[in-house]
C-alpha cells in the first residue's frame, strides 16, 4: 500500500532514536555548597569547604547588604542590591538559571559558591564519579565538572564591577587555593 510507505522510515526513526533519548543524562542541577561539604571538609582531604567559608566568595551575597553596597546602589539609582540583577549577576551562584535547575539546598546566601567555579554538581557529586575523574578514567566535562580557568574568573573580576581595582590572576589563585594534599 503506497499510502503507508511514509510509515516505514518513521517507525525506524522511533526504534533507533528512543533509546538515545532515554540514555540522555538528567540536566545538571545546582546542589549548593552544603552538597559538597560532606566530602570536602576534612583536613586530610584539603578542607576546601572551610577555606571557602572563611574567605570572601562565600560572603558575596552578604556583602550586598553592607553599607558600601547600599552607597554604590544609591549612586547608581538601584534599589536593594540583594535584589538587583546589576549586582547579583556576579555576587551569587547560578544567577539567572531556570528555577527547575536549582536543587533543594541551593542557597543564594552561599554567594559565589563551589558551583560558580566547578559547575552544577548533581551529576558529578557521587564519590565513585569524583574518584574516577581524579583518577583520570572519566572526563569531568561529561558530568558537568568545569575546570576553572582565568577566563572564568574574568567573567566577574572585570571593570563592570563597581569596586574593581585590578585582577592579578596568579595572585588571586594563590589567595583562594584549596588543593587536595598530595598523598
Ligand atoms: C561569579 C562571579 C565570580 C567568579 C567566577 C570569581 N569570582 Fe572572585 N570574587 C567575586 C566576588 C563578588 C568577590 C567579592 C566578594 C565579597 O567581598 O563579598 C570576589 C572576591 C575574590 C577574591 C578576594 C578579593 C581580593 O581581591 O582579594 C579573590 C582573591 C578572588 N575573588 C579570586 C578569584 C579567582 C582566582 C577566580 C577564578 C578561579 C574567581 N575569583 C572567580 C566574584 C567571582
Ligand atoms: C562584573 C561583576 C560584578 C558586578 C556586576 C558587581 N560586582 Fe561587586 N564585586 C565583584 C568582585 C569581583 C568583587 C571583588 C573584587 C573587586 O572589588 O573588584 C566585588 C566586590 C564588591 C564589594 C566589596 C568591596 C570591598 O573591597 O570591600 C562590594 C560592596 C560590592 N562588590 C558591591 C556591588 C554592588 C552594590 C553591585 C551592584 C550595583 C555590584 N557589586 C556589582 C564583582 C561584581
Ligand atoms: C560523596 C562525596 C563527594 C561529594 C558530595 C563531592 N565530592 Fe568532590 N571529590 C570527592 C572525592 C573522593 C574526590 C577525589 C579526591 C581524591 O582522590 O583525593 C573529589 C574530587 C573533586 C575535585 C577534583 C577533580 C579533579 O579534577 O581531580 C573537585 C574539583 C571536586 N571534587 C569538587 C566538588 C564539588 C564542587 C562538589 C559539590 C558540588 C563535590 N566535589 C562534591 C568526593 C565528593
Ligand atoms: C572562585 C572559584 C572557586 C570556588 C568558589 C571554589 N573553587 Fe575549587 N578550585 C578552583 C580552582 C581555580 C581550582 C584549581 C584548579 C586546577 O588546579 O586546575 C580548584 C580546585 C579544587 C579542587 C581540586 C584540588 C586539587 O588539588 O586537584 C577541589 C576538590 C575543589 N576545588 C573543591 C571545591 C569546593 C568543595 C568548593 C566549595 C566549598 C570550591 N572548590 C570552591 C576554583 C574555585
Amino acid at each position: 500500500m503506497r499510502f503507508y510507505r511514509w510509515l516505514i522510515p518513521f517507525v525506524f526513526t522511533l526504534i533507533f532514536a528512543l533509546p538515545a533519548f532515554a540514555q540522555e543524562k538528567a540536566p545538571s542541577m545546582f546542589i549548593g555548597a552544603d552538597g559538597c561539604k560532606t566530602c570536602h571538609k576534612k583536613e586530610k582531604s584539603g578542607a576546601q569547604f572551610g577555606k571557602w567559608q572563611k574567605a570572601r566568595h562565600s560572603k558575596a551575597y552578604a556583602t550586598l547588604a553592607s553599607e558600601e553596597a547600599l552607597k554604590i546602589a544609591k549612586e547608581k539609582g538601584i534599589g536593594n542590591p540583594q535584589k538587583a540583577a546589576e549586582c547579583l549577576k556576579c555576587h551569587v551562584t547560578a544567577y539567572n538559571v531556570k528555577a527547575a535547575l536549582l536543587g533543594k539546598k541551593y542557597a543564594v546566601e552561599d554567594g559565589v559558591g563551589c558551583e560558580s567555579c566547578h559547575g552544577a554538581g548533581s551529576n558529578y557529586k557521587k564519590k565513585k564519579t569524583m574518584k574516577a575523574i581524579t583518577a583520570g578514567t572519566l572526563d569531568g566535562a561529561t558530568v558537568g565538572l568545569i575546570k576553572p580557568d582565568k577566563k572564568l574568573c574574568l567573567g566577574c573580576h572585570n571593570d563592570e564591577s563597581p569596586t574593581f581595582v585590578a585582577f592579578d590572576y596568579e595572585k588571586a589563585l594563590e589567595k583562594i587555593a584549596h588543593p587536595i594534599p598530595k598523598k
